[in-house]
């Protein structure tokens, strides 16, 4: 079920065209749909049922105050990367008390900050870290609590650069490691390990390496609870994937009845850490076609969306579905849309059937997750603005970039 439909030949997105977004806010713009971000989060969570869960959303997937409220209100945790994350988590009203913090690299200063937060749980990535971030909890006079990040050496099956949970990936501690770095936790006087967590990939369109993973995990708790480690929840990160073209990825429902049957009765909390399937599909980047050029090679629709906006396709050659905002009749030919940025790789989608001319609109799909989170300025391209769509209204969540924006923390030399 998508939130963009056709009503006679208009995309609408709910009960809003695109084209009436078009012209009151511009293009490009990303279009979101707060029932579809609300629907996805309550499939997560009637999933569960019973079973004690926390739903960690991953913010990275997409960072906008209005999306974190948005879920914050229907109870969602988070899960971030930064201290720039945990900003937006708590200006956004979300809970640190359901906040994980995740990442290889966290800083000192992250750390603290995230301390001083009082979050629910610090996924460590290695023995270092644990070291560090037990001096500072010290010097602050906390206990920090902490989950230890295994790496389960399950191949997801994804794209490499999306896989993590490989014993060649930076992410993680060897499972190899885990009992002795937990003895270790356990010793230190300002850390309370009180979780374990994975995360194997990115866009998993299969559910068998997510069981295998969560496998792994309890198997590595059963001989963690000998050690005398009280550990009372297993996050299992996140990764499920959505449909972009033609794959098809289990859905919401089945992926998590899958692991709290997998967990069974053991009495533990389950965590996931979910970006991509909580906003992905209820998101799209509405841009506008500049020229249309013929070569003899080729047929090029120019439009005004690039690669800073929209890095997936470039960066991935990833594939978003690409429909016209209003079906015209006329016979199709077969395009190449690209940006404006000077690089071959700015492309958003290539070899697509479209009946297309000068000044039509077209509809960038599933682009909700990863779509303005990992856009840029290149070439000195404003960031779009950001509409949320709430049944007939369209709200402004970010307005368009000003240029002066771009430019306003540069110094001339003396
Ligand atoms: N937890 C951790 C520790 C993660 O590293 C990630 C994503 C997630 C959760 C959320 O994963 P999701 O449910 O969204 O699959 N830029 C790439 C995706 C990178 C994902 C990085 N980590 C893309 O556009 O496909």
């Amino acid at each position: 079920r998508t939130p963009f439909c056709y009503r006679q030949d208009q995309l609408f997105a709910e009960s809003v065209s695109l084209a009436d977004i078009a012209a009151e806010f511009g293009t490009p713009c990303y279009v979101y749909s707060r029932a579809a971000i609300t629907s996805a989060y309550q499939a997560f969570d009637h999933a569960f049922g019973n079973h004690d869960h926390l739903i960690c959303y991953a913010v990275k997937a997409n960072s906008n105050l209005a999306i974190l409220n948005l879920l914050a209100g229907l109870g969602s945790g988070f899960d971030i990367v930064s201290g720039g994350e945990l900003e937006r988590v708590l200006k956004a009203g979300g809970d640190p008390q359901k906040t994980v913090f995740s990442g290889v690299g966290k800083t000192c200063e992250e750390i603290q900050s995230a301390l001083a937060a009082n979050i629910f749980c610090f996924n460590v990535e290695s023995e270092m870290e644990l070291i560090v971030l037990n001096e500072i909890a010290g010097r602050m006079g906390k206990i920090a609590p902490v989950s230890l990040r295994i790496n389960p050496d399950v191949d997801a099956n994804t794209h490499p650069y999306i896989s993590t949970g490989l014993k060649e990936n930076k992410f993680g501690i060897p499972a190899t490691e885990a009992e002795r770095i937990y003895a270790l936790a356990k010793q230190l006087p300002h850390i309370q390990p009180k979780g374990l967590d994975c995360h194997i990939g990115s866009q998993l369109t299969e559910i068998a390496p997510f069981i295998e993973a969560a496998r792994k995990m309890l198997d590595l708790l059963a001989r963690l609870k000998t050690q005398g480690l009280a550990i009372d929840h297993l996050d299992l990160g996140g990764g499920l994937g959505i449909r972009y073209q033609q794959e098809s990825p289990p859905t919401i429902t089945e992926y998590v009845k899958a692991l709290s049957a997998t967990v069974g009765d053991t009495p533990l909390r389950l965590l996931i850490e979910p970006g991509r399937a909580l906003v992905g599909q209820a998101g799209l980047l509405l841009t506008q076609v500049q020229y249309l050029k013929h070569t003899p090679a080729r047929n090029f629709a120019i439009v005004d969306a690039a690669m800073n906006d929209l890095l997936r396709p470039a960066l991935y050659h990833a594939y978003h579905e690409i429909l016209p905002v209003a079906n015209r009749p006329g016979t199709s030919a077969s395009y190449q849309v690209v940006g404006p940025v000077c690089e071959t790789g700015d492309f958003l989608g290539q070899d697509r059937h479209l009946t297309l001319e000068q000044n039509d609109l077209l509809a960038i799909m599933s682009a909700g997750a990863y779509g303005m989170s990992m856009s840029s300025n290149y070439n000195t391209r404003p960031r779009v603005a950001e509409v949320m769509v709430d049944g007939h209204t369209a709200h402004l969540i970010r307005a368009r970039e000003p240029i002066e924006y771009l430019y306003a923390l540069e110094n001339l030399l003396p």
